[in-house]
């Protein structure tokens, strides 16, 4: 049961409070995707030698979660297609409380792979609903912010991770909690139960998505959530247009995907997916550990830079949160990308170098962190953000899906080689790989990828019909976003 009246209190700039409440509690879609992203790797020392796990083993329980977010990403935009953004992120919700719980009481290791794939599958899920959620419920001025708290929650999960595996390692807070030993790694994975919890009762009185509601022909619904989680704007008029867009087209199913208009808009999603994975992010985030230690620090020292590597992160995506509006997408992502390249390229260098430590160890560190800020300003948020809004309404869900889905499986399969590549060719090759395929990402948004800032959902999808119609191309500029500010 959604709640009936909002409160309706409006900010300085005329945005409806509630749909900021609403945005940032969709928002936890991102913070369980990250917390489960951090908690792993630092659970694992632990559950390695509890359950005597071989190599393989360890794997497996890493990856699990990976090939359950693939499933649950291939699916989840069909459905929300056709029961509704909220539901399914309420049952994204279920399932990873689920998960967790499975994970906290595993007795054996199979029951905890089967927790992994469980969790992995509620991830997968929330990862494409939480951002096409926000950004069909957000007027256009505020779209990337609401759309990037996402990220926001995704680099706090992460965070958040790192922070409950060095609590519960062993600290005062172990020794204050006589039921709780050292390395409780159950208690670590078990913990995503309370980000599941919150995410699934608030949902309970959060609205549906006002565009998924028209489209279905519930136009006094969306008429009512648009009233809740708008102030100053002419409530008839966006219907009007998600009418408009929506009465175009027949139902859409994920063969429409296929279509010529719509195909550039698939290009740049699965492109963008993909290459947000092979520019090397998760290899710092899985393995900032390892990386650390072989910089020369020592085994505190490298948790301890583990964590600044989570600062850095979450404020640097702070930092885009507050900008992504103003200067657009397009820059943000061209700036990240060129820095991103740079830094890892130094990294490479540093590591063909002999010997890393001294001035070269420190010049490598403030590589990785540097490295990670350029991925927290541009390709993090922008890659979640854009593939919410370039697509067309009747597909949105699905083709949103079809893009993530490749996100995840493209994270499967770097988690899987990096590792092998730095054994043979040597880190400085490995990162060298990184700064190439950095380039190659640059070489791609420069070219290909629109900026849609300021500009409402429909208007993007008429560009989108208008440039495979012959008329103009998918605005590369600024310029078109003149027309709604
Ligand atoms: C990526 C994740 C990554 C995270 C790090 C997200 O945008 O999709 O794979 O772990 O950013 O902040």
């Amino acid at each position: 049961m959604a709640i009936e009246q909002g409160s309706g209190s409006a900010t300085g700039d005329g945005t409806n409070r509630f749909v900021y409440v609403t945005a940032a509690l969709a928002a936890f879609t991102g913070l369980l995707f990250g917390f489960d992203t951090g908690v792993i790797s630092g659970a694992l020392l632990y559950i390695k030698q509890d359950l005597s796990l071989t190599t393989f083993l360890e794997q497996v329980v890493v990856s699990s979660a990976l090939a359950g977010a693939i499933c649950g990403a291939a699916v989840a935009g069909q459905i929300a297609d056709r029961i509704g953004r909220r539901r399914v992120i309420l049952v994204s919700s279920v399932i990873f409380f689920v998960g967790s719980l499975v994970m906290g009481l595993a007795p054996t290791v199979e029951w905890l792979i089967a927790g992994r794939a469980v969790v992995g599958l509620g991830i997968g899920i929330a990862s494409v609903v939480g951002p096409l959620y926000n950004s069909e419920i957000a007027p256009p001025k505020i779209r990337g912010s609401l759309v990037s708290l996402n990220q926001l929650a995704i680099t706090s999960g992460i965070l958040g991770a790192y922070v409950v595996n060095y609590v519960l390692a062993d600290s005062v807070v172990v020794d204050a909690l006589s039921f709780v030993d050292p390395g409780a790694w159950r208690w670590m994975l078990g913990f995503g139960v309370v980000p599941a919890a919150v995410l699934g009762l608030g949902m309970l009185v959060m609205p549906e998505s006002p565009r998924w509601l028209v489209e279905n022909g519930r136009v006094d619904e969306a008429r009512d959530v648009l009233d809740r989680i708008r102030t100053d704007t002419d409530i008839d008029r966006e219907i009007e247009d998600i009418r408009e867009v929506s009465e175009i087209e027949e139902e859409g199913d994920v063969t429409d995907l296929l279509e010529p208009w719509i195909r550039p808009a698939l290009i740049v999603g699965i492109g963008l997916a993909i290459l947000q994975q092979v520019t090397g992010i998760n290899t710092v985030i899985y393995y900032a550990p390892t990386i650390l230690n072989s910089i020369g620090f020592g085994d505190v020292a490298s948790i301890a830079g583990t964590m600044g590597v989570g600062v850095v992160n979450v404020v640097l995506t702070i930092v885009a949160v507050m900008l992504i509006d103003r200067v657009g997408r397009r820059p943000l992502l061209l700036v990240g990308l060129a820095g991103m390249a740079l830094s890892v390229g130094g990294l490479s260098v540093a590591f063909a170098l002999p010997g890393l430590s001294g001035v070269i160890g420190y010049v490598a560190l403030a590589c990785l962190m540097l490295y990670v800020a350029f991925f927290a300003i541009g390709m993090g948020p922008v890659f979640w953000l854009l593939i919410a809004e370039i697509y067309p309404l009747k597909v949105r869900g699905s083709a949103e899906g079809v893009a993530t889905m490749f996100n995840w499986a493209a994270n499967l399969a770097v988690s899987l080689t990096f590792l092998s590549i730095i054994e043979r060719l040597g880190q400085s090759v490995g990162f060298g790989i990184l700064a190439g395929f950095s380039i190659v990402a640059l070489v791609f948004v420069y070219y290909l990828v629109p900026e849609t800032r300021g500009r409402s959902l429909e208007e993007i999808e008429e560009d989108l019909r208008g440039s495979a119609l012959g008329g103009e191309d998918l605005d590369m500029s600024d310029a078109a976003v003149d027309r709604s500010d």
